[in-house]
């Protein structure tokens, strides 16, 4: 059994559904799909329909995309947004951040899968900043997100109260988990875990919309046998402290690659 990922299909109504041709069958395999997968309800729906009946099991994180409020295509907001795609995956049987982790029997042995939502809180960016300022830093290079307008908190004040609290929450489900069953990890979050890794060479101060440092030790802290990200656009894998972290997206557009990346055992791209 293997366990494949892929991140930022960004399909739409009108575009990218072709790409979804393009994912081979693995009736037998795993496949993380690892955030920015659709830009609507409708669209990860779509996405999970076409490719379940493909794989043994399905697991999806939140991409920040997923998490906007599109002007006359949405209604809910923040996290009501991000409790109905987990209703949606619930039901078709997909994993999610919300659901009890599940144990992976790979060749390597078993592992704790972990789906995780950690968002970011502006600290990938000058030391001592606040948000405000991170953000006028990026804007100073020419640098913005359109998550400032369509990402929206609620209920919490802001995406780094909401980041707190799902940083929290998660690394309490982890550490309880492992207590439960002390099995080594694979981390899968759209985001990357460390600003070691939020590296846009194109764009390097949008890495104030990248992550956040309260993860940095977490492949450490929960014995990682691997991490998977996405969000960066830049395929990649780099080891960091011995622990392999797979960038699995696409590529940059207007020229992304279809492949699905080979998590465990090992790594291979398809
Ligand atoms: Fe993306
Ligand atoms: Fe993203």
């Amino acid at each position: 059994m293997k366990l494949w990922a892929v991140s930022d299909l960004h399909v739409g109504p009108s575009k990218g559904r072709d790409r979804l041709a393009q994912i081979p069958s693995h009736p037998e395999d795993w496949l993380a799909l690892v955030g920015d997968i659709g830009e609507s309800q409708d669209d990860l729906r779509y996405v999970l329909g076409e490719l379940a009946p493909r794989f043994r099991q399905l697991i999806w994180v939140p991409g920040n995309h997923e998490l906007w409020t599109l002007p006359g295509r949405d209604t809910l907001r923040g996290e009501a947004k991000y409790q109905a795609l987990v209703d949606m995956c619930r039901e078709q049987r997909v994993l999610t951040p919300e659901d009890p982790y599940q144990v992976f029997e790979g060749e390597q042995g078993p592992l704790w899968v972990v789906p995780m939502f950690t968002l970011y809180d502006y600290s990938f960016s000058p030391p001592g900043s606040t948000p405000l300022e991170a953000v006028a830093w990026a804007r100073q290079a020419g640098v913005d997100a359109m998550d400032e307008v369509l990402l929206h908190p609620d209920p919490y004040p802001s995406r780094q109260q909401w980041c707190i609290e799902r940083c929290q929450r998660t690394e309490l489900r982890i550490t309880e988990t492992i207590k439960q069953h002390n099995l080594p990890t694979v981390l899968i979050n759209h985001f990357p875990l460390s600003e070691e890794l939020a590296v846009l060479p194109r764009v390097p101060r949008f890495k104030v919309w990248c992550g956040t440092h309260r993860t940095s030790d977490w492949p450490r802290q929960f014995r990682a046998a691997a991490v998977v990200f996405g969000h960066l656009h830049i395929p990649q894998k780099r080891i960091l402290n011995g622990v392999p972290h797979y960038e699995v997206s696409l590529g940059w557009w207007p020229n992304p690659r279809t492949k699905l990346h080979q998590v465990l055992p090992g790594h291979n791209i398809q």
